[in-house]
């Protein structure tokens, strides 16, 4: 199998690169935006500020001539609903104008945007008034801002995603205004799931009546489960890890079924988590056009009995290995390292074989187009006579690729593939200090510097890579 014959990525491929509002913008209070939960972070921990980050509000013009330079056909970005509606209800036209003039600048450079409407950053206000996911009145507020995007750039966007990583920020609460005081963590899980599928719903459906012509789906975060050894256990562990984290908010969102093993689980606990007929019926009838996933890395799941005490993920804040917190869901799974993989300094593990893995799982479950979304290294970078010697992330990427294109010529439609990031930005766990960009950006945490920008290797590499159409690689 290894040695197929390799097709060629498709004519119209997206060769793209990533980022999220919150992570680049900056400007987190100018020209009537309001505070997201994002902003109200800042300064939580000495990684987190949102106030400059990489000032692209005020440099998108430079940001994007260096898009241009790097020849990307698509840029993913993510609009601030914050921004469009300060205090979540009224809208904001300086901000509407923001993302025109950001959208006309790539559009003169003939860069295709594909848009996030949700990147983990919901009005503050909304959160204050009802604590956000948790509850169903964000279904009509979200749907408020996602028809606004719609009317105002419908006519110079044909591609949006719904919410990123749905699943993932299920799984850590904190990174979307964490879990109210006195409720169960596992029922705000479900709970979230729940709002967020009938929000989706909506949105696509809402995107499909109003702008016929445009492709949107949904985004989820995919962490592939290995099984640890092939005791059959830890096989179920794989299985139940990959059930409970991925397939089951995805079937949800894209088939508008729930799983039975997870409804099973959760009713053994206590909780019911089954939908009403008609809401069920409300998501099948969303057609998402394809799916958006982002892929950095895969797990190990092994054995975990229901008398294993229960432990929630921790990321590494350290940046020095071995300080990720590995999860244990007693029934479920427990995580665990891979001993065949390298890792980042902050514990992800590296497996371009997964990324090929992971299209063929999910294009055999939902056979729907696939577009990798993010796909990058977290490292420290270092700017030396204002150059940076990235070849690791050089590595990472061009391996990452490869696999790509064997999924490719696997036969699973793969539309566009973003690199995380197009430019270094506020890591959503660790700042300035990992660093993910194609260009560097000149500050630190604790010392804005110049902010000026700076080509990396990676910069002209993935240039030629976009060039050759993959040729290169
Ligand atoms: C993705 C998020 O899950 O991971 C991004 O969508 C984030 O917002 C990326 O930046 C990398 O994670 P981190 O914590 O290294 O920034």
């Amino acid at each position: 199998m290894d040695h197929i014959t390799l097709k060629p990525f498709p004519a119209d491929f997206l060769w793209g690169a990533a980022t999220a509002a919150y992570q680049v913008e900056g400007a987190y209070l100018e020209d009537g935006k309001g505070l997201s939960v994002q902003d109200s972070k800042n300064h939580s921990n000495a990684f987190h500020d949102t106030s400059v980050t990489s000032d692209h509000y005020h440099r998108y013009q430079q940001d994007v001539a260096l898009m241009k330079e790097l020849g990307l056909k698509s840029y993913r970005l993510s609009i601030s609903w914050p921004r469009l509606y300060p205090d979540g209800k009224t809208l904001n036209p300086q901000g509407v104008a923001f993302y025109h003039q950001l959208i006309d600048e790539l559009l003169k450079n003939q860069i295709t945007p594909l848009v996030t409407l949700y990147h983990f950053d919901h009005p503050q206000a909304l959160q204050d008034a009802y604590a956000g996911w948790y509850n169903e009145q964000m279904i009509d507020d979200f749907l408020r801002f996602a028809t606004t995007c719609f009317t105002e750039y419908g006519h110079k966007v044909s591609y949006f995603m719904t919410i990123c990583e749905s699943n993932n920020v299920v799984l850590y609460p904190d990174l979307i205004g964490g879990v109210p005081t006195g409720i169960d963590v596992e029922r705000w899980r479900f709970q979230v799931n729940r709002v967020m599928a009938l929000a989706n719903a909506k949105v696509i459906n809402c995107c499909h009546r109003l702008l016929p012509q445009a492709k949107i789906g949904p985004c989820i975060g995919y962490a592939i489960a290995y099984p640890a050894t092939c005791d059959p256990n830890d096989v179920m562990a794989a299985l139940n890890e990959d059930e409970f984290r991925t397939f089951y908010p995805l079937d949800l969102l894209c088939l508008g079924r729930q799983n039975p093993t997870v409804i099973n689980y959760f009713s053994e606990r206590g909780l019911d988590i089954r939908l009403a007929q008609d809401e069920l019926d409300l998501i099948a009838s969303a057609k998402a056009d394809f799916i958006a996933f982002n892929y950095y890395q895969s797990d190990v799941a092994k054995y975990c009995s229901q008398h294993q005490i229960q432990t929630q993920p921790k990321f590494n804040l350290a940046g020095q290995k071995g300080r990720y917190v590995y999860p244990q869901f007693p029934g479920l799974y427990a995580g665990a390292s891979n001993p065949y993989l390298e890792r980042s300094d902050w514990d992800w593990e590296i497996d371009p074989v997964g990324i090929r893995l992971a299209c063929r799982k999910l294009y055999d479950r939902y056979q729907l187009p696939l577009m990798i979304t993010e796909n990058g290294l977290g490292a420290y970078d270092e700017l030396v006579d204002g150059q940076v010697a990235d070849d690791y992330r050089i590595d990472y990427l061009k391996k990452h690729l490869q696999q790509l294109q064997l999924a490719i010529s696997d036969g699973v439609p793969v539309m566009g593939y973003y690199p995380w990031s197009f430019m270094d930005l506020m890591s959503t766990s660790n700042g300035y200090n990992k660093r993910y960009g194609f260009v560097y950006v000149d500050r630190t945490d604790t010392d804005l510097k110049t902010l000026q920008r700076y080509k990396k290797a990676s910069f002209y590499w993935y240039q030629q890579v976009i060039q050759s159409h993959g040729q290169s690689l």
